[in-house]
């Protein structure tokens, strides 16, 4: 099979200088959904009929198995699929699919599939109650498609059919490029339309039958940012209603977001108004306060994020709590039982099990050993305005609030750091290292008095 996805279409209800197909949904541009689930049926070949702001597009999704044929003037979607056609090697079959309907799943795909067997032109269509606007199904009196009328061009009886045509098909190839080269614009809005290959693929006695989507959600299309915000909460609702059908509970699936892929263990618990990007897994028992972003993070059995957090790039081992505020930040990896508190960030560092950094300290580029406390305002200054140095903490040690860490510098294991220490050479293990002016008292000092 090869597949022809139209993306020629400006956009301009969008009001934004961004192409339609590069608009997000859950993350990712439109055009990519449209990708995925076509690259899921192993096609031959992908060709992107583009046209207006086609550059980004094309240098956004440059990908080894995408061909790009350009529409230069917009004459209709018969005309946008010809774009496509030498890129076509015939004798095969071709699905159509169009770049600002986003939702279409493999699954239907691969069910039209079915129903157009080796040569019949296969039609995804679905009934709606209120079916204007888009083309209708017609069909004869044993029920066989005969051609497809768009609202347009309808009758009065030929626009109360409510059976339409999502633009979704699957033809064969050589058919679909002599019908092509058949069709005229002599209608309504003097377009080239697609769907006159349906009457012409009948006249020629080829079989045409059609086939419905899992859900009427996979056929809507993005035209408007309203559609794009109704096209995101379907996606959400689906997204959420397949966590709650795998166990995992949601305090509200109307106010979770998912935007990348999230794998979770038994009995996880997710509080409103997160957001999940990349790639996050989640093990057994874990729980996610509300309002928490989590990007590329695994997080082990039993850990806590309270609420507010915000986790990217991060690895954590079973048991951790981080948060309320906690910012965790890329290459950062924590081990079994951390604690990570409020206004406390690391970047890059990794911080063995059962140690713990509770209020406002910055740890980066460092490697912090087992049962280290990190006391509050603790801060490793690890840049000197051009490079970046390294802190190395043993297990056991203790670090006094307010102390600041001159990187690189290393504690040695069992060390203590006294309160407001500004530790610029190495700590020796076991001792007591504290850099401070001697606290003094001055007997009979007065307040300056103002002057009269
Ligand atoms: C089309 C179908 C209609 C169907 C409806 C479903 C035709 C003639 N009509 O109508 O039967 O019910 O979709 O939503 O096919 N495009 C191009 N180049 C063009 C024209 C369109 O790339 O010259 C792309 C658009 O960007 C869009 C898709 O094709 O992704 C559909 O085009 P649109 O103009 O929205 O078709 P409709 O008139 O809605
Ligand atoms: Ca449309």
């Amino acid at each position: 099979m090869e597949v022809v996805i139209l993306a020629a279409g400006q956009g301009k209800r969008m009001r934004s200088v961004l192409p339609k197909v590069l608009q997000p949904l859950a993350g990712k541009p439109l055009l990519a959904h449209v990708l995925a689930s076509a690259r899921a049926l192993s096609p031959r070949r992908i060709c992107v009929v583009y046209g207006h702001g086609g550059e980004a597009v094309r240098v956004r999704f440059d990908a080894a198995d995408i061909v790009w044929a350009e529409q230069r003037a917009q004459l209709g979607t018969g005309h946008a699929v010809r774009q496509a056609l030498p890129h076509l090697r015939g004798g095969g079959r071709t699905l159509v699919l169009f770049g600002d309907v986003p939702l279409i799943g493999a699954s239907t795909l691969a069910r039209l599939a079915a129903a157009a067997d080796r040569a019949r032109l296969a039609l995804l269509t679905v009934e709606l109650d209120d079916p204007s606007g888009y083309g209708r199904i017609l069909r004869d009196a044993d029920g066989r498609v005969t051609r497809i009328v768009e609202d347009k061009d309808a009758t009065e009886d030929e626009r109360r059919v409510r059976e339409i045509n999502t633009g979704i098909l699957i033809a064969p190839t050589d058919g679909l490029r002599d019908w092509l080269g058949r069709i005229g614009n002599g209608n309504a809005q003097g377009e080239y339309y697609l769907t006159d290959i349906v009457g012409l693929a009948v006249e020629a006695g080829v079989e045409v039958v059609t086939a419905s989507p899992d859900d009427v959600v996979e056929t809507l299309g993005v035209n408007s940012k309203a559609q794009l915000a109704a096209v995101e909460r379907a996606y959400q609702a689906r997204a959420a209603r397949k966590l709650l059908d795998d166990g995992v509970t949601l305090a509200d699936p109307a106010r979770f977001d998912l935007r990348g892929e999230l794998v979770c263990g038994c009995d996880v618990e997710i509080d409103i108004n997160c957001v999940f990007e990349g790639r996050v897994e989640l093990g057994d028992g874990v729980s996610i306060g509300a309002h928490c972003v989590l990007r590329d993070v695994r997080i082990g059995a039993g850990s806590r994020v309270a609420p507010f957090s915000h986790l990217d790039g991060a690895e954590m081992g079973a048991a951790c709590v981080v948060g309320p505020y906690a910012r965790v930040r890329p290459g950062t990896a924590l081990g079994d039982g951390v604690h990570v508190g409020n206004f406390v960030e690391i970047k890059n560092s990794k911080i063995a099990a059962q140690s713990k950094a509770n209020h406002l300290a910055y740890v980066g580029d460092a490697d912090v050993g087992a049962r280290v406390n990190i006391g509050a305002g603790v801060i490793t200054c690890n840049y000197d305005g051009v490079n970046k140095y390294r802190t190395e903490i043993g297990d056991d040690v203790f670090i006094g609030s307010d102390t600041q860490l001159v990187a690189p510098v290393r504690v040695g294991r069992g060390a203590t750091l006294g309160a407001g220490t500004t530790l610029t050479r190495d700590a020796p293990p076991e001792q007591l290292t504290v850099s401070r002016i001697r606290q003094q008292s001055y007997a009979g000092w007065a307040r300056p008095v103002k002057k009269v």
